[in-house]
């Protein structure tokens, strides 16, 4: 596994939300994280005139894994424009338990915690039917 930088991982994620398209809430956010072979991949939310189908930056981010060679999460961070730092919502903490499972490295205002602290019982792809 590669190491963890977690200021590297909080600085790419302060940098990404720079690139944030969010004139309707406000909120610019940025997340990062490190993937399994060791890049580091970025996400910026975008949202739209319709507001409920604006993107979490950890949607774009996921997005980024894919078109940069897959893989699996290893470590997020997530912060907005102003620095601070931001939880998951609900439908992202799915998509980063999809891509990064239960061992998965979140930060978090209690300190790096796993997936499985941060959505825990998850519902997952071993839930359905084969
Ligand atoms: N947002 C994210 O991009 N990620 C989060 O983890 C929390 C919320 C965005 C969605 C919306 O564009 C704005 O923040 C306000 O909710």
């Amino acid at each position: 596994m590669p190491e963890i930088d977690w200021e590297r991982l909080r600085a790419e994620a302060l940098a990404a939300a720079r690139h944030a398209y969010a004139p309707y809430s406000g909120l610019s956010v940025g997340s990062a994280a490190l993937t399994d072979d060791g890049r580091v991949v970025t996400g910026c939310n975008v949202e739209n005139a319709s507001y409920g189908l604006g993107l979490c930056a950890e949607v774009t981010m996921t997005g980024q894994l894919r078109l940069s060679g897959g893989g699996r999460f290893v470590a997020v961070a997530c912060r907005s424009g102003a620095g601070a730092l931001l939880m998951p919502c609900g439908r992202c903490r799915q998509l980063l338990s999809e891509f990064g499972g239960t061992t998965c490295l979140v930060d978090t205002p209690r300190g790096v915690l796993p997936m499985s602290d941060v959505l825990p019982q998850a519902f997952g792809p071993g839930d359905l039917p084969s």
